[in-house]
């Protein structure tokens, strides 16, 4: 083996079985070590049993807890600007939407983000990794959307292209054409409809430069009959669908991402119980981000807990984002998720590992098992408990992604 973790007061492997308590799932194992062998995990169990490691590295984890790189499976981390002015209209009582409506909101950032390079957009969004791999994220999921023009779309997406090359965390980009109704296309939003469509899926399924598509379904934003007509294109190109639904206001979104088959229905502050019973049935996955709905001051927090007793499976994400999250904390989301979502601390927990990989399709990601990736992160507490508990608290000591501390 390259490295042994050793001396961890538990390992939370994530590796149990789905769909029953979440403490299975965790599949937590005591007295054990984690030996790693070419970005691989290759061991885990009593160190007397461990296959040889003479010239293997080795991290005391003194006591703290072992678990999986966390996978942060909602971001818009790549922008350009600033809303600092929007948060404080809304410490004031402006709503997020009665701003946008003013012309501010993610029409403030594609202003800023259409002005800006590539290579300043990957300066920007830099940054923003890093202090999520410090949390101890391995994988980040990117939307596009804050270009809503075809030229800035596809600048978006070969940031995060290029973003790949020049830092460590994993990346997983999302093509979010239809975030918006561009600003010059208010009165023939259908045009901006077409030509994502027609021009920019078709581009970025053929250049692979995304690995999902994604719309918002909401009032302000995109109708039930424009993200039928994406998911058929999205079907036609092969790329998967997630989509923003009933963040703002309610509008059957959670049933809509249900009848089309999307991976993911992300948000869902305003779900219903109809919504939750369709997601059930059609097996959608529930992206909550809590987050966003204390940044956004966007209540009620998401029903969590009703996702989960219903048998929804439910992810975390930061949702980092100069609007409606401009946060990068784990702990945070976590905690929120176990006071405003009605989550407990080892469902909060899987929801930025097991589930958050499946958000992703990446069902490898998010757990230790022996042949998987060797992300890993030890902690400087002996318990995943203590994530939620220790509000807004990095406890992430090592990183690895693939074996390699980050
Ligand atoms: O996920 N819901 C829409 N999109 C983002 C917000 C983007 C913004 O305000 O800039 C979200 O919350």
């Amino acid at each position: 083996m390259d490295l042994v973790i050793r001396n961890a007061s538990e390992i939370v492997t994530c590796d149990g079985p789905l769909g029953g308590p979440a403490e299975a799932t965790l599949a937590v194992r005591r007295g054990v070590c984690v030996g790693v062998k070419s970005g691989r995990v290759a061991f885990i169990g009593p160190e007397r049993e461990a296959p040889a490691c003479a010239d293997a590295r080795i991290i005391d984890a003194l006591g703290g807890f072992v678990g999986p790189g966390f996978v942060d499976c909602h971001t818009h981390v790549v922008f350009a600007g600033d809303r600092s002015e929007e948060f404080e209209q809304r410490c004031q009582g402006r709503t997020y939407l009665e701003i946008a409506a003013a012309g501010g909101g993610i029409a403030r950032t594609v202003a800023a983000t259409r002005r800006a390079t590539e290579a300043e957009l990957v300066a920007l969004a830099k940054p923003r990794l890093e202090r999520l791999g410090a949390q101890g994220v391995t994988t980040v999921e990117i939307k596009s959307g804050y270009g809503l023009e075809l030229a800035a779309e596809l600048r978006m997406l070969r940031a995060i292209d290029r973003l790949r090359e020049e830092q460590p965390l994993e990346l997983i980009a999302t093509c979010l054409g239809l975030h918006a109704v561009p600003p010059e296309l208010k009165e023939r939003r259908g045009e901006w409809v077409r030509q994502c469509l027609d021009e920019l899926l078709p581009l970025v399924a053929q250049e692979r430069l995304a690995a999902f598509c994604d719309a918002f379904v909401e009032q302000s934003a995109f109708t039930h009959d424009e993200g039928r007509a994406l998911a058929a294109k999205a079907k036609e190109l092969g790329l998967p669908l997630r989509l923003h639904v009933d963040q703002l206001t309610a509008n059957g979104g959670a049933q809509l991402a249900a009848e089309l088959g999307a991976v993911t229905a992300d948000h869902l502050e305003q779900i219903t119980p109809e919504g939750i019973a369709a997601m059930k049935q059609a097996g959608t996955i529930a992206v909550l981000a809590p987050t966003s709905t204390l940044f956004a001051r966007a209540r009620p927090f998401a029903p969590g807990r009703a996702l989960r007793d219903a048998g929804v499976p439910v992810a975390l994400c930061t949702n980092c984002n100069p609007g409606s999250s401009n946060s990068e904390n784990v702990s945070l989301a976590m905690g929120l998720a176990c006071l405003e979502n009605g989550l407990t601390p080892a469902e909060a927990y899987l929801g930025f590992t097991r589930v958050g990989a499946l958000a992703v399709q990446r069902p490898e990601l998010g757990r230790l098992a022996v042949g998987g990736p060797a992300d890993l992160v030890v902690f400087g507490c002996d318990s995943y408990r203590a994530l939620p508990y220790h509000l807004a608290m990095n406890e992430a000591v090592v990183t690895l992604k693939a074996g390699r501390p980050i």
